[in-house]
Order: C-alpha cells, then structure tokens, then sequence
C-alpha cells in the first residue's frame, strides 16, 4: 500500500466530536442507499473500499454483516477513532486524489458527500482513477455528492444543525458563492473548560426542551437558541474551522465518470424522484466494465 503521508487536516480539529455526534448519526443515515443501491449488487462476503471513511462506525456495521473493509482517509485523527470502532477494519492514511491499491475490490462507496471537498474536476477525475484502478472487473462505485442546485438553495450563510450537550456544543453553518461554485461549511465547536462552570440559561432551556427538540416543528426553535448560544457563551472555550466544498453539478460528474471509464451510470435520488432537485441529494452509482 502507498500513500502520499498526508499532513494536518481541518478534519483532525473535528474528529472528537465528529466521532460522538455525525459519526453515529449519518453512519444511520448511509447505510439506507447502501442496503438499497450497492450491497444487493455484491456478493454476501464481498471486500469494500470505504473512500473518505471518517470515524468508521459504518465500517463496523458492514463487518458485522461479513463484508470485508478497507477504509480510506486522510485525517489521522479520523481514522484513529476508525481504528476503534471497527477494530477489524483495515485503513489506509492517505489523500482520494493519490492513493494506491491493488484492483482487489468487489465494490467502493464514498458517503455523507465526502466528495463535494475535492474542489477541482480534474482532481475529480483523479479521485476516479485511484477508485477505478482499486475496483475489479465488474466492480460498483457508489457515492453522493451535495450539488450546485441544493447548495444555491440551502446554503446561506446561517446556522443549520447542531446540539448542545453538558460538555460541548456545536454549530454548522453552510456557505455558498453559487457564481464560483465553490463554499464552506463552518463548524463551531464548543468545550467546557472547567466542571463547576455555572449552567446558562440558554443551556437550561436546551436541555429541558431537548427531548422534543429534534421534532421537525420545532426546528426554528432549535436553530434560534443554537445562534444565540453561538452569539453569547463567553465561558465556554471555542473554536472555529472551515471545511471548502465545490457545488459539483450532476451532469459535469456524468462526463468525467466516462471519461475515467467506468459504464451503467446512474444519477439516483434515495426517495426515487426522476429529476435531480434542490431538495434532493444526487447519489451515483457506477461499473467498472469488464475486459473483453
Ligand atoms: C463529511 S466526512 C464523511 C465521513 C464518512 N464518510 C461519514 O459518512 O461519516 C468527510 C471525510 O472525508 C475526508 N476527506 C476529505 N478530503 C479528503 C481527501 N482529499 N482525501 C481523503 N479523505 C478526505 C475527511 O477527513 C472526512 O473524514
């Protein structure tokens, strides 16, 4: 196995967090195309490649259910929480644009839009060609990317998700230039620093309501106390990261799949909508021919 031994990430800021909170959350998430697009394709033991694998819960499901995986990233950090929850996993440190493996795969997915940082399309088409050099003959390629078209929509520069808990909190607030297609996501990570800090009120009203506040009706609200915790904690210790994306538009994938070589392309949404919209995700799934 060769990698390029990448360096600091913005990622290795993220990982404790993201291990506790995204990690198990969208790792729920993304097992549903999986288990609806890619796993009915493969063969029940079949040996996966896990591009972008971040903190590897998903890993550990897919061992449970006997597939055999090898997780890519390159943030250490990530893949040290990796390594812990899916102990029999494999990992590799390494960059989606450079690294090598031997064609052994039966299958490759990359999840929760990992794609949208590689802010280029020929560094896109790089990323394809390490996946298709590392698939078998016949092997399926799924992956999602958030696209031009939702971002435009969605992404405004305001705070979308988060939670407050008793040790942390945390903010993401998604940015947008639909003219350069490029934007960033802001993570706003809070920690306490001491255990006899006094409790906000602000917090106090987080964890009262915090049973129902996930209830999609209350999502204003949600987002209103998590801006203003944002706006006013002053004893909590923060930290600010940017993570850069590229609004890729579906089409422009299409072509660059080809280029690459891979065949039976498809552009899916998960609820199954014949268009691409605003509303939805585009998840792709691909094939490696086989040699004639
Ligand atoms: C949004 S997280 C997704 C993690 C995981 N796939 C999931 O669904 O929870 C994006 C992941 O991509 C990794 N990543 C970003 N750019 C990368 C690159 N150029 N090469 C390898 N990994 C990269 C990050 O370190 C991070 O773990």
């Amino acid at each position: 196995m060769i990698s390029n031994n990448p360096q600091h990430t913005e990622y290795d800021t993220w990982a404790w967090l993201y291990n506790q909170t995204m990690g198990p959350q969208y790792c729920q998430n993304q097992l549903q195309p999986l288990e609806k697009i890619l796993l009915p394709r493969i063969k029940p033991n079949a040996k996966i490649l896990d591009l972008c694998c971040g903190t590897g819960q998903l890993i550990q499901i897919l061992i449970n259910r006997g597939y055999q995986i090898t997780g890519v990233d390159n943030s250490q950090e990530m893949l040290n929480y990796a390594h812990q929850n899916a102990p029999n996993g494999k990992f590799l440190l390494a960059d989606a644009r450079y690294f090598e493996l031997p064609p052994s795969f039966d299958a490759a997915f990359s999840t929760s839009a990992a794609l949208n940082h590689i802010m280029t399309i020929p560094e896109l088409q790089q990323v394809f060609q390490r996946v298709y050099s590392a698939l078998k003959d016949n092997g399926w390629f799924l992956f999602d990317i958030n696209h031009h078209q939702q971002m435009q929509r969605w992404w405004k520069g305001k705070i979308a998700e988060g939670e407050i808990e008793q040790q942390y909190a945390w903010m993401v607030t998604p940015n947008y230039n639909p003219d350069e297609r490029k934007g960033y996501f802001q993570v706003t990570m809070f920690q306490q620093q001491t255990k006899s800090s006094s409790a906000s009120i602000l917090r106090t009203i987080w964890y009262l309501l915090s049973p129902i506040l996930n209830h999609r009706l209350l999502y204003r609200l949600r987002i209103k106390l998590l801006t203003k915790f944002q706006a006013k904690e002053k004893n909590w210790q923060r930290m600010d990261e940017k993570y850069f994306v590229r609004g890729h538009i579906p089409e422009e994938i299409r072509t660059v799949l080809q280029q690459t070589g891979f065949t039976d392309i498809h552009i899916l949404t998960l609820e199954g909508t014949p268009t691409i919209d605003d509303k939805h995700s585009a998840y792709f799934l691909c094939r490696k021919p086989i040699k004639i």
